[in-house]
């Protein structure tokens, strides 16, 4: 496969790849998207070279508005921008912006087991929540599509390659090891061509539970307002909602999944937040009782959060600047997926143009 340029010109030394993509099927971000994966989006771009996909074809699987679908794909890519995602070093693009990613998708689809793509324990959650009738095929095989995303921006395989690592919370897993099984699937029957990725996930934050439900992720789609703290929501609500998380009847500020899954949670999330061991959380507040932890807490949350949601409302002011910024992520992105899609129609034994 032709070597892809780096987005940032030249012809440096390639540098391993991180591909990673979000849905914009919420008003905002949540704080499981963010320490789940994005802020090791933010991270992994200083060693990387960062492609970061804002994933609307995804967002279509279920039932939308299209006017609602619009405003969202500009609040998230404002939010990316707004967290640090740095558009100089980083490729952020909107997926329905490169045609080659629903064009993989239906090659690796051809390679996909009907029941191997119904055993994804996502789409069973999403379609037993929709009833058969309101599922759509999309949603069967959005999987796939997903594995088109990542596969695209493969490096270049062989001896020296470089790593494909792709930033992602815990639920994500089962989509990566579908995506690795269909990279391998496809160079075993028309020569290497895919990186298999790998997935990257936190350690600690890799699932957030909801603040109401603290056995059950954080999710945009199931939790209740509640449950669920927004990157851009107000301070009050935001504080009101920590305060309010549930605990136990307890007073304990210690750590036991089985026992008290709603501070094991808070704690995963304050040691994530401010990069404290949680043994050290649980000596800093031992006998001091919930209240001032989830104070604390609360203050955390929004110190970090503050400064993002004044900063996405400033980029939202701007839209032309965005739309500037979402071309040029476009144009980035298709120079590398442009010619993956190359590679793939040539192997997969499509006749070429004649030019
Ligand atoms: P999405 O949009 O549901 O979520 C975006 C990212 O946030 C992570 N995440 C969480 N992490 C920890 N705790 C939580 N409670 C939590 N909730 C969400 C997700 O794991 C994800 O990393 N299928 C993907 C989007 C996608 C994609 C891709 C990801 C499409 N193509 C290619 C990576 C590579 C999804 O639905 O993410």
């Amino acid at each position: 496969m032709p070597e892809a340029s780096s987005p940032i010109g030249g012809t440096a030394a390639p540098a391993p790849r991180v591909f990673s993509g979000i849905q914009p099927t919420a008003d905002s971000f949540h704080l499981g998207n963010y320490l789940g994966a994005l802020r090791q989006w933010v991270s992994l771009q200083d060693s990387h070279e960062a492609f970061y996909c804002v994933v609307d074809l995804h967002a279509i699987t279920v039932e939308h508005d299209p006017a609602v679908l619009r405003r969202r794909t500009k609040v998230a890519i404002a939010q990316l921008f707004a967290m640090g995602v740095d558009p100089e070093r980083a490729t952020v693009f909107a997926q329905s912006h490169v045609p080659e990613h629903a064009e993989l998708a239906w090659v690796l689809g051809c390679l996909t087991g009907f029941g191997e793509a119904g055993r994804m324990t996502q789409f069973k959650d999403k379609s037993s929540k929709q009833g058969s009738a309101g599922t759509s095929v999309g949603l069967f095989t959005y999987p796939i599509l997903q594995a088109a995303d990542i596969l695209l921006y493969t490096p270049e395989p062989g001896p020296d390659e470089q790593a494909l690592r792709v930033p992602v919370g815990e639920d994500q897993r089962q989509h990566l090891e579908l995506t690795r099984t269909l990279a391998g699937r496809f160079n075993h029957r028309f020569g290497t061509t895919f990186v298999e990725p790998e997935a990257y996930i936190p350690a600690g934050a890799a699932k957030i539970t909801d603040l109401q439900e603290p056995t059950a992720k954080m999710s945009k789609s199931a939790s209740s307002p509640q449950g669920i703290v927004d990157v851009l929501e107000e301070p009050g609500p935001m504080r009101k909602k920590i305060m309010r998380a549930v605990t136990d009847t307890g007073t304990e500020v210690v750590y036991d999944e089985e026992k008290k899954a709603g501070v094991t949670n808070l704690l995963r999330i304050y040691s994530a937040l401010e990069g404290t061991a949680i043994g050290d959380l649980e000596t800093r507040y031992a006998g001091a009782g919930y209240g001032q932890f989830k104070k604390d807490l609360a203050q955390l949350v929004l110190d970090t959060f503050t400064p993002i949601r004044e900063r996405t409302l400033e980029l939202l002011g701007d839209e032309a600047e965005l739309d500037r910024l979402l071309a040029r992520g476009a144009e980035r992105a298709s120079r590398v997926a442009v010619r993956t899609m190359e590679t793939v129609r040539d192997r997969v034994g499509f006749v070429g143009r004649g030019h």
